[in-house]
């Protein structure tokens, strides 16, 4: 068996004195697209924030690549290709796209040549960044702004992709074009570490999805069993979900 791209062992994390993760481990294959869902305050964010360097103070073990990533920067993280979209597309909205592209390449020292190449692989994803290049970021459609938000994170050629929510504010057509986009790079060689609000869209795209509640993984499986199962209606409901299907693995100690 191939080791994991990314491999996240009894993760503990939190803000100042307020814990919120609670040993969390998990991981992500090479190429692989796995959804992480859970109810709001579960701790999604707060696992992609500890990813990317950005949360002080964790214990427990990441691995990328095979190296350690505890306690490195949050920039030679992304330099390690582990790329991190947050919530709410932080974008230089007075720039224009191409200028927001050219920003996302800070850092990386490419040759023009290899620059270019980073630009038309962004823009064959998302031709409407092309077509709109010359257009300052703060006057796009919530969708365009949140494809220039990946597409940003793209320009560094990452590993692994983490998205925090992507679809959240916009219209379903959209969403789709860019769940689209998202099984497109992971076709491509990229692995997705997907944060999603649109829980059955997430399932239908994803191989493995993991199951987050209060800082815990209750359990973790192929996505489309754990469609089928009452698990992650748990996670959101609470009390008086069925206990999971056997073909998934819970968490849960037995009671
Ligand atoms: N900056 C912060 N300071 C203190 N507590 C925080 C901070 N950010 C989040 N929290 C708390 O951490 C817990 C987990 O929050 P987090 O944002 O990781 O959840 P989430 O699963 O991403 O939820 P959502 O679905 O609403 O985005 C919550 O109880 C939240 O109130
Ligand atoms: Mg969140």
């Amino acid at each position: 068996m191939t080791a994991a791209l990314l491999e996240v062992r009894d993760l503990h994390a939190g803000y100042g004195r307020v814990a919120v993760l609670d040993g969390v481990s998990l991981e992500v294959p090479e190429r692989g697209l796995v959804a992480l869902v859970g109810s709001n305050g579960a701790g999604k964010s707060t696992l992609l924030r500890a990813l990317s360097g950005l949360l002080r103070g964790t214990t427990g073990t990441i691995i990328f690549g095979g190296e350690t990533l505890n306690g490195a920067a949050p920039a030679a993280i992304v330099r390690r290709g582990l790329l991190h979209v947050a919530e709410g597309r932080r974008l230089f909205r007075a720039q224009s796209v191409r200028d927001n592209l050219a920003l996302g390449l800070w850092g990386t020292r490419l040759s023009k040549a290899d620059a270019a190449a980073r630009f038309d692989r962004v823009y064959t994803l998302f031709p409407t960044l092309h077509e709109r290049q010359g257009v300052r970021a703060g006057i796009l459609s919530g969708g365009q702004q949140q494809m220039l938000a990946v597409a940003q994170a793209l320009m560094h050629a990452p590993r692994l992709l983490m998205l925090d929510e992507p679809s959240l504010g916009l219209a379903p057509a959209v969403i789709d074009q860019l769940l689209d986009a998202v099984v497109q790079l992971r076709n491509d060689g990229c692995a997705i570490l997907l944060v999603e609000q649109m829980v059955e869209r997430a399932l239908q795209i994803a191989d493995t999805a993991y199951v987050l509640q209060n800082g815990r993984v209750i359990g973790h499986g192929a996505a489309r069993d754990l469609r089928d199962s009452d698990l992650v209606r748990q996670a959101y409901l609470g009390a008086g979900a069925k206990p999971p299907a056997p073909s998934i693995h819970s968490s849960r100690s037995p009671a």
